[in-house]
């Protein structure tokens, strides 16, 4: 018996996180190194927010909140909703936390009981497998492959769904692979969903806004207006606004689910920073030319690097329809070998090598559930692509 408790024995750190822990005892030691592990925008938060906030503090805003927000956030988050999403929802069924994963992680705890089935669509983002364990329920991925662009289809999502099932977690565009569903693919899975009326959707909309023309956002309960009843809508402004340290999420749901998730909040971290809330009203309330400016580099940046990485024999790179990640495939590379001998059976062991040769850090798609892949944050500079595809080349060049 140990002192830890058992339920953490079945979770795995996060791959990410452990990217960006070596990153630092690399450059710590010297060693001249270029990250494209970590899953936040490279801008600076924009000076309206960032004076929202100082004004805050200035007038005295910094005490307790209610623990599911401000009334002033959750007016603004109400009518985003509405404006962006065509979703009415009363502010008693929306909730502000702490960052996007607390919010998915209250909804879990607040909603798991053990042997609880959760499905989770595979490349998925890290976390949602293990806040599942965690909560005592287990996670049932559904496959995807390349061919079908990171997608899953009806067919598919009707397999999974057992009378186990509670949740299906729904990302789009997707951490890691960018991949985005249009409306008429979305409809094919709110159909299945309209027939297993004991399965909830919990959306994670965190990219709705790093999205690249032609493709549209669309998000479940908008799709399918007769699923809202049992959706949780998932946002943020980490990624929106480049405010990933200012740490507030939020969502719209039933009022019972929301008032759920109240009571997990109220009894483990109370309200999410108030400084950071106040913040978050200018965010969504004032203007939004931020969005539209670092979407239109994001999107030069992706091109960028889908045509290097495509240039480049053995690797094959989908062009991703929305987020700052892409998810080349490197089948073309398994069973080379490198100039030391080192074999690449796999997609962590190219990862290991890309970043010993060349110093470039990117994510193993086996910490993602599909191999053999690697993600990419193009949160960057454009020099700096540059120079870590050049990079990539040259050791992938170098394979035998
Ligand atoms: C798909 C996805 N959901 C949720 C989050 C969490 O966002 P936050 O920083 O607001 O907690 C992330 C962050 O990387 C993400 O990629």
């Amino acid at each position: 018996m140990t002192f830890i408790a058992d339920a953490l024995s079945r979770v795995k750190p996060s791959s990410t996180l452990a990217v960006t822990t070596k990153v630092q005892e690399l450059r710590a030691a010297g060693v001249d190194i270029i990250s494209l592990g970590a899953g936040e925008p490279d801008f600076d938060t924009p000076d309206n927010i960032k004076n929202a906030a100082i004004t805050a503090i200035n007038c005295g805003k910094t005490k307790y909140t209610a623990p599911d927000g401000i009334a002033e956030l959750k007016t603004a988050i109400c009518a985003k909703f509405k404006r962006e999403n065509s979703l009415s929802y009363d502010p008693k069924q929306v909730i502000v936390s702490s960052g996007g994963k607390h919010i998915l992680f209250n909804a879990l705890m607040a909603t798991l009981n053990p042997n609880d089935e959760v499905l989770i669509p595979a490349p998925y983002w890290v976390s949602y497998p293990d806040m599942v364990r965690l909560c005592g329920a287990n996670p049932v991925v559904i496959e995807t492959t390349f061919e079908s662009r990171f997608k899953i289809t009806a067919m598919q999502l009707e397999a999974a769904i057992t009378p186990k099932t509670k949740w299906i977690i729904f990302n789009s565009p997707s951490n890691p692979t960018g991949a985005g569903y249009s409306w008429d693919e979305l409809k094919t899975l709110t159909d299945v969903l309209l027939r297993h009326p004991h399965v909830w959707v919990m959306s994670d909309d965190m990219y709705e806004h790093i999205t690249y023309a032609p493709f549209e956002f669309c998000t479940p309960a908008q799709v399918e207006p007769a699923l809202k009843a049992r959706t949780l809508t998932v946002n943020g402004v980490s990624k929106a606004y480049a405010m990933t340290g200012w740490r507030i999420g939020y969502a719209g749901g039933p009022q019972t689910l929301i008032s759920a998730m109240i009571k997990v909040q109220g009894q483990s971290t109370s309200n999410a920073c108030t400084i950071s809330q106040w913040a978050a009203v200018e965010a969504l309330n004032g203007p939004q030319d931020y969005i539209i400016a670092s979407r239109a580099a994001f999107a030069r940046r992706r091109d960028l690097v889908v045509g290097m990485l495509n240039g480049i024999a053995g690797i094959d790179c989908p062009v991703p329809e929305g987020a700052f990640y892409v998810y080349p495939s490197i089948k073309g590379l398994i069973g080379k070998v490198t100039k030391q001998g080192q074999h690449i059976d796999n997609d962590e062991i190219f990862c290991i090598e890309l970043l010993k040769s060349e110093g470039v850090a990117v994510v193993f798609g086996a910490a993602f559930g599909l191999s053999p892949n690697f993600r990419i944050s193009y949160a960057a500079s454009d020099e700096v692509l540059t120079n870590a595809c050049v990079r990539i080349a040259r050791f992938c060049e170098g394979l035998e």
